[in-house]
């Protein structure tokens, strides 16, 4: 890494008294140069408490509108303005009310992958390490819509026994995860224990000894005796893993599992994000208040220890 950026970098944060935020699947180099590192539900939860002026959010679109609806009066800028995820414009706010136009008496539950419109048309929403809680939480005599992403949904209805109404979203990387690919490195690590997210499809999950969001699974190797992991998740959670426990091996299941807009952010680029302020990630009023009830709810319900 080019040292001299890097200490250009912590020179401007100072100066524009800003926090940099970056999601387990970064590349490397901008989880290392980051305040903090997390999930979805760590980053919430931190964009929610920070007394920064400037959050440079290193991740895609829907994390860093995500910041701005919980510290709307904090500037929110994202390094690549290009960097969005599929899986969240999968359903849109229409498509939604549609939905809740023809189950009337449902709650609403989005997973955070969704666009700030689609939180602001939901009662609820959650990230994959709090969505069982989420879902506990609410009323067993009331049905419940999950947007947008099916695996999650079924995850969900496995550990909680309901039904929900499921939208048919999905995360076209953690897709590239197949059955194969954790049977791979299982004949050649068979000692190893293998844990999957619950984007990945069903019987991916079905092979799993673990499922976990990524800052779940980052806890789980710091406690577990374990020597081996198989890690069915975007292949950038290898890094913080390795950071976590030095002496074990992480084996990707496959290695077609790279979100290419998580890539998106470079050094360069958060460097230019700090000189100029760009790019900056705005929500409309309205959205932003209806999204934010959402938002908050989760925030309030963190998974069991
Ligand atoms: P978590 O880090 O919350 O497990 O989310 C995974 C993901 O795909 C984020 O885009
Ligand atoms: Fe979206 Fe999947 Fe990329 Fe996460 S890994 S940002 S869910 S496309």
């Amino acid at each position: 890494m080019d040292q001299k950026i890097v200490n250009e970098i912590q020179e401007l944060k100072q100066k524009r008294k800003a926090v940099i935020l970056a999601h387990n699947y970064q590349l490397p180099e901008i989880q290392d140069l980051a305040d903090f590192c997390g999930d979805s539900l760590g980053l919430s939860i931190e964009a929610s408490k920070t007394d920064a002026e400037v959050i440079v959010f290193c991740g895609v679109r829907f994390m860093a509108e995500t910041a701005k609806i919980l510290s709307p009066d904090k500037k929110v800028v994202m390094p690549d303005p290009w960097a969005g995820c599929p899986m969240a414009d999968m359903i849109t706010a229409e498509q939604l009310c549609g939905l809740k136009g023809k189950c009337r008496d449902a709650l609403v539950v989005c997973y955070v992958n969704s666009t700030a419109a689609v939180k602001a048309e939901s009662d609820y929403c959650c990230t994959s390490a709090n969505a069982v809680e989420v879902v506990n939480s609410l009323p067993r005599d009331r049905r419940i819509i999950f947007v947008p992403d099916q695996h999650l949904g079924r995850f969900v209805e496995e550990k909680t026994g309901r039904e929900l109404i499921l939208w048919p979203g999905y995360c076209p990387t953690h897709a590239l995860i197949g059955e194969d690919d954790i049977r791979e490195a299982r004949q050649e690590h068979p000692a190893a224990v293998v844990m999957v997210h619950p984007e990945c499809s069903e019987p991916v999950k079905h092979m799993a000894d673990a499922l976990l969001s990524t800052g779940q699974m980052l806890k789980f190797v710091k406690a577990s005796p374990a020597k081996e992991f198989i890690v069915a998740t975007e292949v950038g959670l290898i890094h913080p893993l390795k950071k976590v426990r030095p002496d074990a091996q992480f084996i990707p299941a496959g290695s077609r599992a790279v979100c290419p807009n998580m890539k998106k952010t470079t050094v360069e680029k958060v460097l230019a994000s700090l000189t100029n302020l760009e790019y900056e990630v705005t929500v409309p009023k309205d959205i932003r208040l209806m999204a934010k009830r959402s938002l908050e709810r989760m925030v309030e319900i963190l998974p069991e220890k």
